[in-house]
């Protein structure tokens, strides 16, 4: 009889549902005009610092997941946290270090 509480699937494999929120082309537009409103269209800098991939290669893709998601205090960077998932960061990140490849 105890044995079946071993059989119990933990909640991990709904979190992999979660992750894929938004599709690649949604972020991709979002990164494009909500970021590149401050950044500049093409990511060369505008009221936010540029975002080319030469601009980012001191931060490793936890470095910039967590300034997306908490923003830079003190500065017009704002955070992200209440509207993209901690996945959807990383994403944007990659996508940032990578000049728009992912
Ligand atoms: C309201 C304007 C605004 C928006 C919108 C905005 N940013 Fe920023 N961001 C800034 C400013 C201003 C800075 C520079 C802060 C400083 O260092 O003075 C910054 C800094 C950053 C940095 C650090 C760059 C560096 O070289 O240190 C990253 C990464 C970044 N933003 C990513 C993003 C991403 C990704 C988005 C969209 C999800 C976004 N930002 C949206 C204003 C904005």
């Amino acid at each position: 009889m105890a044995g079946w509480t071993f059989l119990v699937a933990g909640p991990a494999v709904a979190s992999e549902l979660q992750e894929h929120a938004r599709t690649p082309s949604a972020l991709e537009q979002m990164v494009r005009q909500d970021c590149g409103s401050c950044h500049g269209l093409t990511f060369k800098g505008g009221l936010g610092s540029p975002l080319l991939p030469e601009n980012l290669e001191n931060y490793s893709v936890e470095d910039l997941s967590s300034i997306i998601l908490d923003g830079l205090p003190g500065t017009a960077m704002p955070p992200w946290r209440a509207i993209i998932s901690e996945s959807e960061a990383a994403w944007m990140a990659r996508y940032l270090k990578t000049g728009g490849s992912k």
